[in-house]
Parts: structure tokens; sequence; C-alpha cells
């Protein structure tokens, strides 16, 4: 559905300063998938999804959509977009800016007027419909951009910070509203500085990295698959065991008569061993799985070392 091929931006700020906002991006989004784009300020991101959209055009490199090229509008014509902090004319109400999105997209008045309907529902707009963008709030800006993006029941939704400025429940809301979609086919990509949203609704990832993909894939394999450490809790640890316990150079935290102890996988059982030897109460063993704000700062800061 997407594919951009050795894609690279450079702005020219001032005559003799470029910004190498992206450097020779590969990426491959398969049809039906939910792909999660992250990265840092300032990573590229909403450089990459623009160049997805031809609203700015690379500096080499090129972007299919559909297996179009997007210098042809055609590529354009089943896809949906939400711009970064949208700002829409603000004069016009929810009814009227999504007439005009729908006319964009060439859909007739009773098309437009039916999908409106629908979708100001969807979105928790029915009652301020006709009430200008102005009087809105910051969450119902973004959810009547969402509505806009979904006007022409789009094949592939492209959405830079779908879930930006919305309250927890607002960001529940829109991340089922993606599952749904998902659900019926439709492919998504959408940037989220969110860790969390892309962590349980997304298929795969990228992260970027001033302007370098540094990851991509699975996260459920890359996050289930990469503990290496246990985390295992100890009850009724006296002082002279918890000194024990430091002197076998295990990384342990002490809270009261309970301690946390860090093991790796190789010096678990013996661990244990020394748990039952002196008859303490042993209340977890867990796996300590890598998270993804883990993954993202660890990858962020190899810019640094
Ligand atoms: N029109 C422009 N002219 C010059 N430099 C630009 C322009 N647009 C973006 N940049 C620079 O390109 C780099 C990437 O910016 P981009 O907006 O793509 O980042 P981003 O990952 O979307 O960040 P954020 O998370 O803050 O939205 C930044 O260094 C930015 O300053
Ligand atoms: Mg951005």
């Amino acid at each position: 559905m997407i594919q951009t091929i050795d894609l690279c931006k450079t702005y020219v700020k001032r005559v003799q300063e470029k910004v190498y906002a992206l450097k020779s991006l590969n990426l491959e989004i398969e049809k039906g998938e939910m792909f999660g784009f992250l990265g840092p300020n300032g990573a590229g991101k909403s450089t990459t999804i623009k160049l997805i959209l031809d609203i700015i055009r690379p500096t080499s490199g090129k972007v299919n959509l559909f297996n179009i090229d997007v210098a042809n509008p055609e590529s354009r014509k089943k896809v949906g977009y939400l711009p970064e902090n949208p700002s829409f004319y603000d004069y016009l109400t929810a009814e009227e800016l999504l007439w005009f999105a729908g006319s964009v997209y060439n859909m007739d008045n009773a098309g437009i007027k039916k999908r409106t309907g629908e979708l100001l529902e969807l979105l928790d707009l029915t009652e301020a419909r006709a009430t200008p963008i102005r009087k809105y709030s910051k969450g119902m800006v973004q959810r009547v951009g969402l509505a806009q993006s979904l006007i022409n029941d789009p094949d592939l939704l492209i959405l830079d910070e779908p879930t930006s400025g919305l309250d927890p429940v607002g960001r529940r809301k829109v991340a089922d509203l993606l599952l749904d979609l998902k659900k019926k086919g439709k492919t998504i990509f959408f940037s989220s500085h969110i860790l969390h949203d892309v962590e349980t609704i997304c298929d795969r990832a990228g992260i970027i990295v001033e302007g370098e993909l540094r990851f991509s894939g699975k996260l459920s394999t890359v996050l289930h698959q990469s503990f290496q450490d246990f985390e295992v809790v100890v009850q009724n640890i006296s002082e002279e065991i918890f000194k024990e316990i430091l002197d076998k150079d295990i990384n342990c935290h002490r809270e009261g008569d309970t301690a946390r102890l860090t093991i790796a996988e190789n010096d678990l059982w013996q661990l244990i061993e020394f748990i039952k030897s002196k008859n303490l109460s042993l209340f977890a063993i867990e796996p300590k799985r890598k998270t993804l704000e883990g993954l993202f700062l660890e990858l962020i800061n190899k810019r640094m070392s």
C-alpha cells in the first residue's frame, strides 16, 4: 500500500545551511496493516508523511501508493489524511468542513450527507455539528480532523499524531476506532509520541531518529523475546540475609522485609536453591520484558554514544 524507495529530503534553511531531515528511507506497508511511526521531536516523521502524500517533493528517491507513483494524483483517491496540529477554516462548522472535504473527493451531496451523519456520530460531534470550528476545544478539532480524513471511506489512512491533544478517554476511543477500521481491512499508518498507543494497537512499528530508520518490525517479537533477566520477589528477608544477597553481587531492591532481585536466566536456579535453603518465602518470579520505552530510549541514545 505504501512503498518508499531510498527516500531522502534535505531542507535548505539558508544558503549554507542544510537540514538532512530524511536519509534514505525504505519502507513497505502491506494491505491491512496498522503501522506506528515513532521518533523524537524533529526526527523526520511529518516530513515522511508529507512526502508520502506528495505535499512536499523528495530530494531523491520515490514513493508509491497502491503501486502508483505519488506524483500521479490517482494514487491518493482512496487515501485519508490527518495533518499534524490541524488548522481548518475556523468559520466553517463541522458539517461544512465535511461537505468541503467530500467535494474534494468528488462525492455527491447525498453521499456526503449520509457519511457526515455517520462520522459526526462516531466522533461524538453530532451536537456540535452546526458550531463554527473556532469555538471547538483542541480535542474537538482533532476529532473533526479525523472525521474529514474518513469522509471518502479511504482504504489507506495516514495520520500525523492522531491522538495529540486528546484526553485518555478520547485516546482510547481513537484507538478503538482505528482497530475497527483495521478489522474492516483498512491500512493505517500513523505517527505518534505515545508509545503505549503504538504498543497496544500496532502490528508493526518503525522508530526514526535523526532522519534514519533505526528499527522496523513486529513489536511483540522484539518486546517479548528480548528478556534475559528475571525479577524474583522474596519476602521475610532479614538484615543478615540481605547482606548475604548483596555479597553475591545480585542487583537487589529492598522495601521492608520484601526484596526484588534482578537475576540473569542462567543464575536463576542457583538463586532459587538459596531461597529454599534459607527458608525464605518466594512471592513471584517474572521475566523482565523489554518495554517499548526502553527500546525507544536505547535507539535514541545510540546517536550519543
Ligand atoms: N520547511 C522546513 N524547512 C526547514 N527545515 C524543516 C522544515 N520542515 C521540517 N524541517 C526540519 O526537518 C527535521 C524533521 O522535521 P519533522 O517535522 O519531519 O519532524 P517530526 O519527527 O515530525 O517532529 P515532531 O515530533 O516534533 O512533529 C527537523 O529538524 C525540522 O526542523
Ligand atoms: Mg511532526
